[in-house]
């Protein structure tokens, strides 16, 4: 059974606060620093951005929490919840609609066991919908990490989503 992360004690290993600040000096935290850059490379290191990292970014910076959780909370680049280890994204555009992603979605949901949003309990996928891939060309599309998927049926989608898991686990 799936569900959803909602919070960083959900990780077993959620970074320490020692960890966090030799993070930060690594990356050479400073007032000086460029917020979304900081933003970006902690993500990049811890896979999302909890609440201690924020408040120790904050610290670095010297901004306040309410500006660093404004850019967090903006940018749809950022995450405050830890993510699978693949982002799968299902389009559910006009173009793949019409050519049967509604379909590919919901097998992709059944697989899962999740909705949109959600993340499986084995921190494997966390699946999201898009409003259109920009490649409505190849719909049905679905988009696993950076890797296109076009042409999808329910079948197909299925396959992926079984390499991925096995490529993982292997
Ligand atoms: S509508 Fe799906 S890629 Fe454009």
């Amino acid at each position: 059974m799936a569900k959803t992360v909602t919070n960083a004690s959900d990780i077993a290993q959620l970074p320490d606060e020692a960890a966090i600040e030799a993070l930060l000096d690594a990356l050479d935290v400073s007032p000086d620093s460029n917020l979304i850059s900081v933003l970006q490379d902690v993500q990049d290191r811890l896979g999302f951005l909890p609440a201690p990292a924020l408040e120790a970014i904050c610290g670095r910076t010297r901004m306040p929490l309410s500006r660093v959780y404004g850019v967090v909370t903006f940018y749809t680049q950022f995450y405050t919840e830890p993510r699978g280890r693949h982002t799968v994204r299902v389009c559910r555009g006009t173009a793949c609609y019409v050519r049967g992603g509604k379909t590919v979605l919901d097998a992709v949901k059944r697989e899962l066991s999740i909705e949109d949003g959600e993340t499986t309990e084995d921190m494997m996928f966390t699946l999201e919908t898009v409003a259109c891939l920009g490649a409505c060309a190849l719909a049905p599309l679905m988009l696993v990490d950076s890797t296109y998927h076009g042409k999808m049926d329910s079948r197909k989608a299925l396959r992926i989503l079984m390499k991925y898991r096995k490529d993982s686990t292997q």
